[in-house]
């Protein structure tokens, strides 16, 4: 690829066009240092409302607010030049009306910049998603296992395994396709379903815990860099450890302050020259 191309940001158009290419990598950001750093890497950056629990501790992404989203959107937008950045749409802020979701969701693009916002849900959710994209607003849908949906779920578990539920995912897949959706997220999902899905809708599809038969795929980053121990689903793969890493540096650097050994000479300003010298 030439520097030229390499350079210029990715549109949703781009990610819609890579259906039956190569592979779509995207993965969450949240932070501007980490979007520089993975941005070179990637196709798509997600501002994901995984952010409520990987960066603030809550148990799950329900009290995530537009605002939080907002911030944390434009932060990834300014470490990045090259991918679709896209950003969640969190719990509440699309789901009671279609004009109440264009509000929140033109606030996103507004006042981050981003290229698209992702909306939870399947049929449910479609007339909305038609009702965005023709004012303007690239959509990502989000299918199969729904995190904001968690309570009604019953938890944190595959779905499609039965016959009703494989099919509701694929009616949920078909009809946010035909409402215009540029892509769509497909978590959680046994492999014949998510390669059935992948196989026969015209956009692509991003898999989490539902196989390479997806068009692309997506991880949280903090799982890919072992920073998050709270829990590890069965389709994490850790592409490294980093939390042993920072606590072995933040306890090197504790113990060189209690010994006064931290700030050494060249770390500080205005030293006196040390008695005998000069
Ligand atoms: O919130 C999130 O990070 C997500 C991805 C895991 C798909 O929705």
């Amino acid at each position: 690829m030439s520097t030229e191309i390499r350079s210029k940001r990715l549109t949703t158009r781009d990610i819609r066009a890579r259906k039956g290419d190569e592979p779509l990598v995207a993965l969450t950001a949240y932070t501007t240092p980490i979007a520089r750093l993975l941005d070179p890497h990637v196709d798509i950056l997600l501002v994901g409302d995984s952010l409520g629990m990987v960066l603030y501790g809550m148990e799950t992404t329900l009290g995530v607010t537009l605002d939080m989203m907002i911030a944390h959107g434009g932060a990834v937008m300014r470490g990045s030049a090259r991918a679709c950045v896209v950003v969640d749409m969190p719990f509440a802020s699309a789901q009671e009306s279609r004009e109440l979701a264009f509000r929140n969701a033109a606030r996103v693009m507004a006042e981050t910049g981003a290229s698209g916002v992702k909306i939870e849900g399947g049929r449910e959710i479609a007339d909305t998603i038609a009702f965005l994209v023709a004012r303007g607003i690239p959509v990502m849908a989000h299918i199969g296992l729904k995190p904001q949906a968690v309570h009604v779920a019953g938890g944190f578990r595959a779905h499609g395994r039965v016959e009703a539920e494989a099919e509701a995912i694929h009616a949920d897949a078909r009809a946010v396709t035909e409402a215009g959706a540029f892509a769509v997220v497909v978590e959680g999902t046994v492999e014949p379903l998510a390669r059935a899905v992948s196989e026969e809708i015209a956009i692509p599809t991003i898999g989490i815990g539902a196989s390479p038969a997806c068009d692309g795929q997506v991880l949280v980053i903090d799982d890919v860099l072992g920073l998050f121990s709270d829990f590890t689903p069965k389709f994490v793969k850790r592409f490294a450890e980093l939390a042993p890493e920072v606590s072995r540096a933040v306890a090197a650097y504790a113990a060189e302050v209690r010994a006064r050994a931290f700030p050494a000479p060249e770390h500080c300003f205005g030293l006196g020259k040390p008695k005998g010298q000069g």
